[in-house]
């Protein structure tokens, strides 16, 4: 399916603004596409009543329109418009979960194109809780027809940030509501028999669904090779990111909270408890170390086979906090931690799922290990969905082409957050040659990942700077020709009008990581100034800091050493530039990490 951005700029509508929300709606009933918000997930609607504009739903996800979509409503009285039939078990799931995450499968009535259905003679309906898509349904005042918004095979949005990173361009609008309570699609029932059937499991559980229908209910069962769907949808690669993701699996007998038993539903999404080990009992204690030690004993593992490689865990806060207490700083270095809250709360786990893949998939790790949750109720939705991730069964979706690697580099950031600045020096003697190399390389490279968030928080943009200095080096001479030739043809950057400059106390205290291209060079800069030690190290001994190891064909060790190119020939330059080029594209993943900042 052909993707073409029809749109300039897509509008960002706050959820509190009235007006623009019925402008939005306006819009929508007159044949746009509009992304909106829900408990579940953000989807992308148009007039049901239009396959035209159903049509661009397509276009937009990139999706094939053998798949049905689900028609949203914001009053229960819409549902005689939409289907032909409902059924007392129909009606009975309407009661009891409408609104809320369901959608019900019914036969459809003749007002509804098969644009939207599929072809199929049934529809699904689904009115969601969430009040800024019940205000913006009610002002469509016709039927929604919406799949998830995000680009088909990548993970459901779950907020309006997720939503513009595949769709800027390609819809009307996106409204932001915030994050989505539930953060897994609905529970999609077929209500069309006398017996429930789960097409797929969401935060309406079996045993929810089976109290109100006074019967048992039964799950679809998953498709074989060759099989028609039942939901269309079940056929194809979903929710996969770019890594390859492995459960790790719950401790025997551990029991989750926020499960069926929860009161309001929502789970123990409030409150985490950090674990404090010194105040822990013994037994609190094991059970720690049993949810936290798969992952530990896989990473070893798998750095074990590939030292350069890159893990992101997504998990509860404490498996980071024994990952801490162990203190391994190499396979901290490793690491990228998404941390939903406590790990056995279901509800925190699923409603950060798919934002836990797309943010890790964002800081390039190579495996993601998730936190596998076994049990009824939400813990079957959550599975469901990890198991996909971690799958990646089904086909791609035919004619698609490969997706690229998600960038969040063309987002207005400020739309989204506070922006603070970091900065790293690079630090030779005179700064007329491989220091101003090594500042534009970085600076090429930290264009080419921007924007980034503060680790401490995702909500704190960063602005990250390069900057170069010498040791002996005098204010304001020009940087060495031969280098000036090699770094544009290696980076494509003119570092003719750079001028050198000298280290000060000032610009070490205003760097957040000082790195030197000799050892020497940090030696002495430690040696003047012990209270900075932490943050400056050489090329080589940062690389061995983040437990990179470097062979030589002879399998003997080698550390990273950048022979001075000056008076030499134009190849020597040329051969300097990409050198350090390599080198700092290996480094660069663990540069910003030690600058306590990420990839947004
Ligand atoms: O929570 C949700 O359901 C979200 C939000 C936006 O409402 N929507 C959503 O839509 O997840 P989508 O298109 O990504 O997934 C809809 C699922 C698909 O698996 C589809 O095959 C199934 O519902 N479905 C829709 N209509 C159907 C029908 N008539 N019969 C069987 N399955 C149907
Ligand atoms: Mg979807």
């Amino acid at each position: 399916m052909e993707r073409e951005k029809i749109y300039k700029e897509t509008k960002l509508v706050k959820g509190e603004d009235k007006a623009g929300i019925s402008e939005c709606a306006k819009h929508l009933a007159e044949g746009e596409v509009v992304a909106f918000p829900t408990e579940t997930v953000y989807g992308l609607g148009a007039n049901a009543f239009d396959p035209e504009a159903v049509g661009k739903i397509f276009k937009a996800k990139g999706r094939p329109s053998d798949n049905p979509l689900i028609c949203h409503i914001g009053d229960r009285s819409q549902i005689g418009d939409i289907v032909s039939e409902i059924t007392p078990l129909a009606q009975k799931l309407i009661d009891a979960f409408m609104p809320g995450p369901i959608t019900v499968i019914m036969k459809k009535s003749d007002k509804i194109p098969s644009e939207v259905t599929a072809g199929l003679d049934t529809v699904g309906v689904r009115m969601p809780s969430d009040p800024v898509a019940n205000e913006f349904l009610k002002a469509c005042k016709v039927p929604v027809a919406a799949p998830s918004a995000n680009l088909s095979g990548s993970p459901s949005p779950t907020n309006a940030r997720a939503v513009m990173e595949d769709m800027d361009g390609y819809v009307y609008a996106v409204i932001d509501g915030g994050d989505s309570v539930f953060g897994l699609e609905s529970t999609v029932v077929d209500a069309t028999g006398e017996k429930p059937v789960i097409l797929r499991p969401g935060a309406v559980t079996k045993a929810d669904i089976e109290d109100c229908a006074n019967g048992s209910a039964a799950f679809a069962g998953t498709l074989e090779a060759g099989q028609t769907p039942k939901a269309p949808g079940m056929k194809y690669r979903h929710y996969a990111p770019f890594a390859n993701v492995e459960i790790m699996d719950m401790p025997k007998g551990a029991v989750l909270v926020g499960d069926e038993n929860d009161e309001d539903g929502k789970g123990g999404l409030g409150e985490v408890k950090k674990p404090v080990f010194e105040e822990m009992s013994e037994d609190d204690r094991q059970a720690l170390v049993d949810i936290a030690s798969p992952f530990i004993h896989r990473e070893r593992e798998i750095l074990k086979a590939n030292p350069f490689a890159r893990i992101g865990v997504f998990a509860g806060v404490e498996v980071k906090a024994l990952y801490e207490k162990l203190g391994d700083k190499i396979l901290l270095m490793h690491t990228e931690f998404y941390e939903y809250g406590n790990a056995l709360d279901v509800r925190a786990a699923a409603h950060s799922l798919f934002e836990g893949l797309r943010h890790l998939d964002c800081q390039e790790v190579d495996t993601i290990l998730a936190q596998g949750l076994t049990g009824g109720g939400m813990a079957t939705a959550y599975m469901n969905r990890l198991g996909k991730a971690a799958g990646k069964k089904g086909e791609v979706v035919p004619g698609m082409p490969k997706p690229e690697r998600p960038s969040r580099s063309e987002l207005p950031l400020e739309a989204f957050k506070d922006t603070y600045t970091a900065q790293i020096l690079f630090v030779d003697d005179d700064n007329t040659c491989l220091s101003q190399a090594c500042e534009a390389v970085m600076t090429d490279l930290l264009e080419k990942n921007s924007p980034f968030d503060m680790l401490v928080s995702r909500s704190i943009g960063c602005e990250v700077y390069a900057e170069s200095a010498g040791i002996t080096a005098s204010d304001g001479a020009i940087p060495d020709p031969g280098i000036v030739k090699a770094v544009s043809e290696a980076v494509g950057r003119n570092i003719a009008h750079c001028r050198s400059k000298r280290t000060d106390p000032a610009l070490y205290d205003a760097s957040d990581l000082i790195i030197t291209v000799r050892d020497e060079h940090a030696f002495e800069i430690v040696r003047a100034f012990p209270q900075i030690k932490d943050k400056v190290f050489s090329l080589s001994s940062f690389a061995a800091s983040c437990g990179l190891v470097f062979k030589d064909a002879g399998g003997r060790l080698v550390s990273i050493s950048i022979p001075d190119p000056r008076g030499e020939n134009e190849a020597t330059f040329m051969h300097t530039a990409k050198a350090l080029k390599a080198w700092l594209e290996m480094l660069f993943p663990y540069i910003i990490k030690t600058m306590g900042i990420e990839r947004s």
